[in-house]
């Protein structure tokens, strides 16, 4: 059987990680790696190859950043190409992002079979481009990979039933099998933070770091958190954040600690010994909460519903106002839930739900 799988974005690396070194052991599968190149800064993209041991992509499409239309489009005319070329049984497409729906959209014009992992999450707003990019690559998938039974129920309601798959988060078996790669005492001694308390915050949503009044109020947000707790703020800036902070002047932000965007083992060690995490990232939410850390998230809502109802992540509008009111609830004593998302077994159980669906 020959899979082609296609990652993109930095969280697409992190999971296909595992995916990858999954399927090269399994003898019935020849698995091809596609890079769409949305992601191509080397603290963006290259570094995780490099410290997750992802073979290089057979290829790389290039499509560098642009508008949705372009970067989408751009991946569905290089998928198209290389799918015509390879012929594979099935494509692998992970998540929500302008890669996924591009090279989803493009094998199914070819009656190619599409395998999402990461299926059935559902957030408001409708109109969001991860939410449009997700629900259309349901639309078009033959087989189902859910983090939780959220996922499954949310697929069922759109009747969605054949091919669905409750296989945990593979984000979960990443951490688990990289944690004795983490260095924590490098980065902190690299940042300066031995025997200093600390949140770690990232923030790259376009509906956050776009308009310079909302920034301007995450960072006031973040300020008063910083002056009433004395805890550092380590803020590795995302490139679109960086160009947005450089727009509202440097004076206002000169209490974080900006650092370049880090690669996944440095991330996760500097998390290990965070107080908290502020993020509006989808990833770094639920990778708080694998290191026993909870995250206050700057979203309208999040996919990952079942940690805020058990009372672990904290939603919270991106202003300062409703920040501090989050801060208040997030250094309250809280219980951390236990195995939402599987027990870091994701890998196996997808591969076997795709042999179990296209052998
Ligand atoms: C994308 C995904 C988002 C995911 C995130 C992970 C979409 C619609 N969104 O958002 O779901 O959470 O990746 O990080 O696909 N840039 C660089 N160098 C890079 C990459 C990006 O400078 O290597 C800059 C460019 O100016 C680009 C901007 O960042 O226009 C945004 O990048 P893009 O890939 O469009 O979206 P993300 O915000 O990263």
């Amino acid at each position: 059987m020959k899979i082609i799988s296609l990652v993109g974005a930095r969280p697409q690396f992190i999971k296909e990680a595992i995916l990858n070194s999954a399927a090269r052991a399994s003898e019935a599968w020849k698995h091809i790696l596609v890079h769409s190149g949305q992601h191509y800064d080397i603290s963006m993209s290259d570094i995780f190859f490099g410290e997750l041991g992802i073979p290089k992509p057979t290829y790389n499409l290039g499509v560098g950043s642009g508008t949705h239309a372009e970067t989408t489009g751009a991946v569905l005319i290089g998928m198209e190409k290389i799918l015509l070329a390879e012929k594979p049984d099935a494509l692998i497409v992970y998540g929500d992002t302008n890669t996924t729906l591009g090279g989803a959209l493009a094998a199914s014009k070819l009656h190619i079979p599409i395998i999402h992992v990461e299926a059935g999450i559902r957030m408001l707003p409708r109109d969001m481009p991860e939410e449009i990019n997700r629900n259309l690559t349901d639309r078009i998938s033959t087989v189902f990979c859910c983090c939780s039974d959220l996922g499954a129920k949310n697929l069922e309601r759109e009747n969605l039933t054949e091919g669905v798959h409750v296989c945990g988060d593979i984000m979960l078996d990443v951490i688990m099998r990289m944690k004795d790669k983490f260095k924590y005492n490098e980065i902190m001694n690299k940042l300066g933070l031995e025997n200093t308390p600390y949140i770690v915050s990232t923030i790259h949503r376009d509906y956050n770091v776009d308009d310079p009044e909302k920034l301007t109020q995450i960072i006031s947000g973040l300020d008063q958190i910083r002056q009433l707790t004395g805890f550092r703020i380590v803020f590795p800036v995302h490139p679109r954040t960086k160009r947005a902070l450089d727009k509202i002047g440097s004076l206002s932000v000169e209490f974080l600690d900006i650092i370049e965007p880090l690669g996944y083992l440095e991330l996760m060690s500097l998390t290990q010994n965070a107080e908290f995490v502020i993020t509006d990232s989808g990833g770094f939410q639920k990778e708080a909460y694998y290191s026993g850390k909870r995250a206050l998230v700057l979203m309208p809502d999040t996919g990952w519903r079942e940690l805020v109802e058990a009372g672990w992540n904290i939603l919270c509008s991106p202003n300062a106002e409703d920040m501090m009111a989050g801060y208040e609830k997030i250094i309250r004593q809280a219980n951390i839930p236990h195995e939402i998302y599987g027990n870091g077994q994701a890998s196996e159980k997808i591969i076997a739900s795709i042999m179990h669906e296209l052998c």
